[in-house]
């Protein structure tokens, strides 16, 4: 039975292996990643199922800045936060679903451990968070949702002041449950990438990230662009499911994506826009890596790094 090694691990988050720490090896050898390739009539189960939901829109859309549903899931992640006494367990979100398939290089795949993905995603974000934003004082996450990145930021950089931003006010509470009940040294604050706040002070030197919320604006996405290329942080760091990174022409499982995308309204046009403001000498592009990685629906987790300059 097939199985994510290592080097796969490297492949995937688009570095080489003895650029893995010891650390992220040991969380790696600590899970299962055995698979099966799903064939013949699963996987076609799987994509018409999918083209189903597709062609009736059976999928979460984003639609007229409606919050409703974020205020509804966070609000219960708030709530279970505060009934577990804090526990930092009630704040994984809800979206990664255990058992499902999941997309792997241009595959629809079976994994014998039903946490896969979200054992995947600990993995990812222990590498991202050490080999991008060590260093950095000053930490933004727009879109912070469940604030589980924030508080996982902020435990590995005591020293660093982390931001979790967001439009939902449970968002906001729970970034400050974090700082009273965790002494963690965050803040949480209201914001909106429709509505961009000028008056929040981004310190010179400042590192934002962004993890499956840009894909929330489809193609509304100019004025926050705006506001960063105002504010100008050292880096940005964007782990976001990329429309113009699927190869829709050619693999069926893919094309699956570019539509559910598509149907959904989710985040298209920017990676272009960037490549566009590099060639004015506005930005600079960093690091650009599709993940051959995702969901059942779409692949959340792609790499667009850019600095403004
Ligand atoms: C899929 S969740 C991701 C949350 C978090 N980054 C994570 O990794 O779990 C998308 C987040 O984007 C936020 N969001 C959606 N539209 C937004 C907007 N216009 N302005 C700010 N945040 C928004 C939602 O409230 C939600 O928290």
């Amino acid at each position: 039975m097939p199985s994510l090694k290592p080097i796969d691990f490297a492949d995937i988050f688009g570095t080489t292996l003895d650029l893995l720490s010891e650390t992220t090896r040991g969380a790696i050898g600590a899970h299962n990643w055995n698979y099966r390739v799903l064939e013949g009539p699963e996987r076609d189960g799987i994509m018409l199922d999918l083209l189903q939901r597709i062609e009736s829109r059976r999928l979460t859309l984003v639609q007229n800045e409606d919050k409703s549903r974020w205020e509804r899931g966070w609000g219960e992640n708030l709530e279970d936060f505060e009934k577990s006494g804090g526990k930092l367990e009630a704040l994984l979100p809800k979206y990664i679903r255990p058992g499902l398939p999941v997309r792997l290089y241009g595959e629809f795949v079976q994994p014998e451990d039903p946490n896969f993905e979200s054992n995947w995603y600990s993995i990812y974000r222990a590498w991202f968070v050490q080999r991008h934003l060590s260093g950095f004082k000053s930490i933004f996450e727009f879109g912070s949702g469940s604030g589980f990145n924030v508080a996982y930021v902020a435990q590995q950089f005591p020293g660093a002041r982390v931001m979790g931003l967001d439009w939902v006010q449970p968002s906001v509470d729970i970034v400050e449950a974090l700082r009273k009940e965790h002494g963690l040294n965050v803040a949480g604050r209201q914001f909106d990438f429709f509505h961009p706040d000028e008056t929040l002070d981004m310190p010179a030197g400042s590192a934002i990230f962004t993890v499956g919320a840009l894909e929330q604006t489809g193609t509304q996405w100019e004025s926050f662009l705006e506001f960063i290329l105002k504010k100008k942080p050292a880096c940005c760091f964007h782990i976001e499911p990329i429309y113009e990174w699927y190869d829709h022409e050619n693999n069926l499982v893919d094309y699956t994506a570019w539509k559910a995308h598509e149907v959904r309204n989710f985040w298209r046009g920017f990676p272009g826009k960037i490549i566009e403001l590099e060639k004015q000498g506005r930005a600079r592009i960093l690091k650009t890596k599709r993940i051959n990685f995702g969901s059942l629906v779409l692949e959340g987790y792609s790499q667009l790094f850019w600095k403004p300059v």
